[in-house]
């Protein structure tokens, strides 16, 4: 847009638009009026605003420690507008509300006197040429007069930031204070699905003066994303959730604000004149809410979610009826920690004929596990699935009854589960050996036999006496001082005739000695791995102690058995099967000497659909990639459409992993069949 446009109008800034705006002479423009909006003053669907005291008593009353918090779809802002005492991460799919959080939250410097000479003459401008607007828009939600309006200063607002005459921050206060000022006049009952038919135009366009703070937290973040997407890059201590709970697209009802945010102009269909919204919709707002609200919650890194989700099923006409049912939302948030519902009488906002009152506004406080309450094998279990914790319990289903861990390794997964009995199974009689030993001696008297081994052989007990004492930093570990003492205890052990307590206990003491705390033995059955850098230090002593609290305690059985010889036949709908094997296209200690191979991975297969025939539920893990690598035959079994692949990430939590993961191709996978 050119100047020729510009002489429509009659008071101009154009004529000391070069002078700085601190010069300006204050008798040009007015001081503030009653038009300054605070960011609740639009209608919104669904928005909780009036809910915010509310929020805010809970996670004051419950929730120590909350220095940052994610509003995820916040739709207005109102939610994190009653925590900016903190850092905010916010975030909505739609643009039309990311631009008001840019100016709401948005850390970069405005000049105030700039924004409110633009809205007095945006307000004082009048036009009779036409734009995108009026041309697609007249006398529907707004009069034509008014849709020029809108039309001129929206393209007015994108020429002045492609001049650098305003700047990012100042760009959005502008937007939103347009899209305030056209939701105060729009022909509509509140959002865009329709224009009311046969409605005088009686106001007129006046854009609001917004002022928001100029020293808005530099660390608050602010993003327009798919939710589910964005959990899995941030961390917050309180992450609040408010999506859509019934079928109404929010880009539906706000595809005009949409529309004039982005400012693409696009084409429009129809008698409600809807752009193309394809990429907005959400998930939500569909059948796939309740496994979209699976993964999301499976993603969040936080120490509490805290939920709003309208109780609405079963009421009103059905568009309104929830999409997540209340027991879902409870199992769901179970699986990520513990959970208290909160709950008040609140009347939604109800746009058509379903008016329902005195419907309860609940509020789910998951208070999240933490990380450190999963327990850590003693064993360093090469494909050990410690790490990927947190993204497969979520997955599992609520157990009644056991819990079969197949190829239980480490016994990670197992024992980080609620299950009333736990049957951990491996084919390697070593760690089932340990294991049995584990659980049967005596705690103090297994910890004594280990130092007495460790004594005797004078290893290193940097526990007691620190890494110096034995010349050597914990960077480059112990390996130098204990080499000849682990060789000496290996021969030892290679020599046990008896497979009593003591073998087991010694073997226990060589992994922990040994290098990366592995286990491998040769065709002879010698254990033949050389010495490792660390030792039975603090953290392996604190390791040993939980997980063998962990066993003693309630239903747990360890079994010794080629997965194909595993009885399957007692189990019910209320077990379950975890399967982990070794994977057919990754290499690892156990797959070496032909431990796993292409028939055994078909077997496997055979072994889970016999599960599957039996009702019982099954989870299995695997690589469909790795390293140019592909799993044909497992792909091949999945081929048949009849089990869930859920994708993982190797590892969230530590970027290099993912990097070097990302970089091999390599695809963790959780096959279910529920
Ligand atoms: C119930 S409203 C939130 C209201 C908000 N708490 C407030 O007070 O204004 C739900 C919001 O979720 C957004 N939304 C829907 N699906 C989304 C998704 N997959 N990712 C991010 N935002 C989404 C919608 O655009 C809408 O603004």
């Amino acid at each position: 847009m050119g100047r020729t446009q510009e002489r429509h109008f009659g008071p101009t800034l154009f004529d000391f638009l070069d002078e700085p705006w601190s010069a300006m002479d204050e008798s040009v423009v007015s001081v503030r009026s009653a038009n300054v909006v605070h960011i609740n003053n639009r209608r919104y669907l669904g928005n909780k605003f009036r809910l915010t005291p509310f929020i805010r008593e809970i996670v004051d009353q419950n929730c120590p420690d909350v220095n940052v918090v994610a509003d995820v779809f916040a739709g207005t802002g109102a939610v994190a507008s009653a925590f900016l005492d903190k850092q905010i991460i916010v975030n909505d799919n739609l643009y039309s509300n990311y631009i008001c959080y840019l100016a709401w939250f948005g850390s970069e410097k405005y000049c105030e006197q700039k924004i409110e000479d633009y809205v007095e003459w945006y307000n004082s401008i009048e036009t009779d040429e036409d734009n995108y607007m009026s041309i697609n828009f007249a006398d529907t939600y707004f009069s034509v007069e008014d849709c020029r309006r809108i039309g001129f200063i929206r393209e007015h607002i994108e020429e002045k930031y492609e001049n650098n005459e305003i700047n990012a921050r100042e760009r959005a206060i502008l937007i939103t204070s347009l899209l305030y000022g056209m939701d105060k006049i729009a022909n509509t009952c509140g959002h865009y699905d329709a224009w009311r038919q046969g409605v005088a135009f009686d106001k007129s366009l006046t854009l609001p003066l917004l002022v928001p703070a100029n020293d808005n937290n530099p660390a608050n973040r602010l993003f327009n994303e798919d939710a589910n997407d964005l959990v899995k890059h941030i961390e917050a201590d309180l992450v609040y959730l408010d999506p859509p709970y019934n079928s109404r697209q929010y880009c539906d009802s706000y595809h005009l604000l949409e529309n004039v945010a982005r400012w693409e102009k696009p084409d429009v269909f129809g008698v409600a004149k809807k752009m193309d919204r394809t990429g907005l919709k959400s998930k939500y707002c569909t059948t796939e809410a309740t496994a979209a609200f699976e993964d999301l919650i499976a993603n969040i890194r936080a120490k509490y979610v805290l939920l709003s989700y309208n109780n609405m099923s079963e009421k009103g006409d059905g568009r309104s009826n929830a999409k997540i049912s209340d027991d879902d939302i409870l199992r769901i948030l179970r699986q990520k920690g513990d959970v208290v519902v909160f709950s008040k009488a609140y009347r939604p906002f109800s746009a058509g004929k379903s008016n329902i009152e005195n419907n309860e506004e609940r509020l789910f406080l998951c208070k999240c596990f933490e990380k450190k309450q999963l327990i850590q094998s003693p064993l360093n279990y090469t494909g050990g699935k410690y790490r990927l914790l947190p993204q497969i319990l979520p997955h599992f289903p609520i157990i009644k009854g056991a819990f079969v861990d197949l190829f239980c390794g480490g016994c990670n997964v197992g024992i980080n589960t609620n299950s009333s009995s736990v049957i951990f199974n491996d084919s390697n009689r070593y760690i089932h050996g340990l294991y049995e030993t584990f659980q049967r001696v005596d705690k103090k008297e297994l910890f004594k036999n280990i130092d007495r081994i460790i004594a005797k052989y004078n290893l290193s007990q940097s526990n007691l006496y620190g890494y110096e004492y034995y010349n050597c930093e914990s960077s480059k570990g112990l390996g130098d001082y204990n080499k000849d003492k682990f060789l000496k205890l290996r021969d030892d052990f290679n020599q046990m005739k008896s497979r009593d307590e003591a073998y087991y206990i010694t073997l226990f003491v060589i992994i922990v000695y040994s290098f990366n705390n592995q286990i491998r033995f040769n065709s002879d059955g010698k254990f033949n791995l050389p010495v490792g850098k660390r030792d039975f230090n603090d953290k392996m002593r604190e390791k040993l102690s939980t997980f063998v609290d962990r066993i003693k305690k309630g239903n747990v059985l360890f079994t010794c058995k080629d997965f194909r010889d595993f009885d399957i036949s007692t189990l019910g709908k209320d077990d379950f099967v975890y399967a982990d094997p070794p994977y057919l296209i990754t290499c690892a200690t156990y797959n070496e000497q032909d431990g796993w191979n292409e028939r055994l991975e078909k077997e496997l297969y055979q072994f889970l659909d016999k599960v599957d025939s039996q009702n019982v539920r099954f989870a299995l893990s695997n690589v469909l990639h790795s390293e140019g690598k592909t799993n044909a035959i497992l792909e091949s079994w999945l081929s048949q459409g009849k089990y869930k692949v859920i994708r993982l990430e190797y590892d969230y939590s530590n970027s290099s992993y993912h990097k070097k993961d990302k970089e091999s191709g390599s695809q963790e996978v959780l096959i279910v069949n529920y």
